[in-house]
């Protein structure tokens, strides 16, 4: 096996947490990508990084000072999550009235929302390492978070 093969199958072992990243273009138009490379980078200033593939469509709206929020996910999202995973189902992604459009959208319903400002893009070959200052944070205290492992959910 080759060197890529072996890392994509050592990659597929680890246990995610998955989220929904969601934001308002500057056209007004929303979009909604789902992540799992979602992680904290400091407490103070509270910050958090995320990986997002540049040939995502909502890559290019993810500009510095832009704001955005992760939607922690719940077993109950196992649909959306597909949703918003399936370039085929980019039309359906805000159809539910569990989302919050009034202002960044946000999942009304969701295990964590946190709500971050872009503060630094860094940029690696395939994807964009996106620094976000968190300006807003709840959650739920019963944890019920949706989990992916080796391709599943879990
Ligand atoms: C569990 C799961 C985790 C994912 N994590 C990421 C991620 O961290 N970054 C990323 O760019 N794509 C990730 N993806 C893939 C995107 O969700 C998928 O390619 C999406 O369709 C891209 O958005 P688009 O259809 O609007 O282009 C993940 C997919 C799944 C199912």
């Amino acid at each position: 096996m080759s060197l890529q093969d072996n890392f994509r199958k050592a990659m597929r072992s680890y246990v995610y947490s998955v989220s929904i990243l969601s934001n308002v273009s500057e056209k007004n138009e929303h979009h909604a990508i789902t992540v799992s490379s979602v992680t904290s980078v400091s407490i103070d200033p509270p910050s958090i990084l995320v990986c997002i593939n540049k040939s995502a469509g909502i890559h290019d709206t993810i500009k510095i000072g832009t704001r955005f929020c992760i939607n922690l996910l719940t077993k109950n999202h196992e649909d959306l999550s597909n949703v918003c995973s399936s370039y085929k189902e980019e039309k359906n992604r805000f159809t539910s009235d569990q989302w919050d459009l009034s202002g960044i959208p946000f999942l009304k319903d969701a295990q964590a929302n946190i709500f971050c400002e872009v503060d630094e893009l860094v940029e690696y070959h395939t994807h964009t390492i996106v620094i976000g200052k968190v300006f807003e944070s709840s959650n739920r205290d019963t944890i019920n978070t949706l989990t992916y492992v080796d391709g599943s959910y879990a």
